[in-house]
């Protein structure tokens, strides 16, 4: 499979398993069953609530001398209670250690909010700093820590806006070489793609299937649903695969990583299977054509009377 290299000259094979709302009791044989059938990136959060089952599939994979450690790349994210500098490498432990890990390949800031720390779910303003309280630059130094201590090869961020990583850019020794987002052909981020390929900092597109939950304003009937597109079902049905294929094909050709979540095993092996698959010049320019700017996880779950996060400030 194509890979996406980093500075330090390793390769993070271009798709990968998502684990996002994979339920505890499931995770755990879905990432048996994709390893088994050749998936080696698993893209996993400590908040998804699943890293300690996951940690036991993959050691007994190991164990079993299905896979090494070392061919395996395993990401992770500190999530919003784990911000500031001296934050961040004990929570990058309390996760390797539910992973049953020695070191992961990637750690990225899941979202530029900070909670309090000990906070869990912040539903309160007092629940939450703003980044003048706890700037990303401080948290940052926590993630160059963490890679000095070998306890990740590579850093990166998630949910950044351009704005974000330019100031993070400006200010990073180890500069950020990852921006994990939410990208599907309805909401396509060619301007941060443009930005990111141009200053070495690859993106992972997550929700590649437009799965996620649609947010209130967008919950009529007549709100448009990906994997019944009939542009992309005319593509898939000349190419003899599936609608999910032609998606996650058309991100991989973009040069994105792309963690489609399944539990399923007809599913996890289709997913892996479009990575392989080429679209021509002209069907790349039909799925250009869907962008609708269309963003279904739009941080409005951080926006709480009073408190220092707006849809519109995280997304500045
Ligand atoms: P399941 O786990 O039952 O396969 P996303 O990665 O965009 O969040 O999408 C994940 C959702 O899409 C899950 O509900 C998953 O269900 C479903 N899914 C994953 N792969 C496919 C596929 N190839 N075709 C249709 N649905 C899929």
């Amino acid at each position: 499979m194509h890979t996406l290299k980093y500075q330090n000259a390793d390769q993070m094979p271009i798709l990968g398993l998502g684990t996002w709302k994979s339920a505890p009791g499931e995770v755990y044989t879905a990432v048996k069953e994709a390893v088994k059938m050749g998936y080696r990136h698993i893209d996993c959060a400590a908040i998804y609530g699943n890293e300690k089952e996951i940690g036991q599939a993959l050691s007994e994979l190991i164990q079993e001398e299905v896979v090494k450690r070392e061919e395996l790349w395993i990401t992770s994210k500190l999530w919003n209670n784990g911000h500031g500098k001296d934050n961040v490498v004990p929570a990058l432990k309390q996760t390797l250690a539910d992973l049953q890990l020695e070191y992961l390949d990637l750690y990225l800031i899941h979202w530029p909010v900070a909670f309090k720390p000990g906070v869990m779910g912040a539903e309160k303003a007092e629940d939450y700093l703003s980044l003048e309280e706890q700037p990303i630059a401080d948290t940052w130094l926590g993630m160059e820590e963490a890679v000095k201590l070998g306890l990740t090869r590579n850093i990166g961020v998630s949910n950044f806006s351009v704005t974000k990583l330019k100031a993070l850019m400006e200010v990073a020794s180890i500069k950020p070489e990852m921006n994990q987002v939410e990208l599907h052909p309805y909401f396509q981020q060619n301007q941060m793609v443009e930005y990111c390929h141009s200053n070495n900092i690859h993106v992972t597109a997550y929700s590649p299937l437009g799965s996620s939950d649609r947010p209130e304003g967008l919950k009529q009937e007549d709100e448009p649903i990906l994997l019944e597109d009939k542009n992309i079902e005319a593509i898939a049905k000349a190419k003899n695969v599936s609608i999910a294929q032609v998606i996650l094909a058309w991100i991989v050709q973009r040069g994105i990583s792309v963690i489609p979540k399944s539990v399923n095993p007809a599913r996890l092996k289709q997913n892996l299977a479009s990575a392989d698959i080429t679209l021509s010049e002209a069907e790349m320019q039909q799925m250009e054509a869907l962008n609708i700017d269309r963003r279904y996880v739009d941080g409005k779950f951080w926006e709480v009377p009073g408190g220092p996060y707006t849809v519109a400030n995280v997304w500045d």
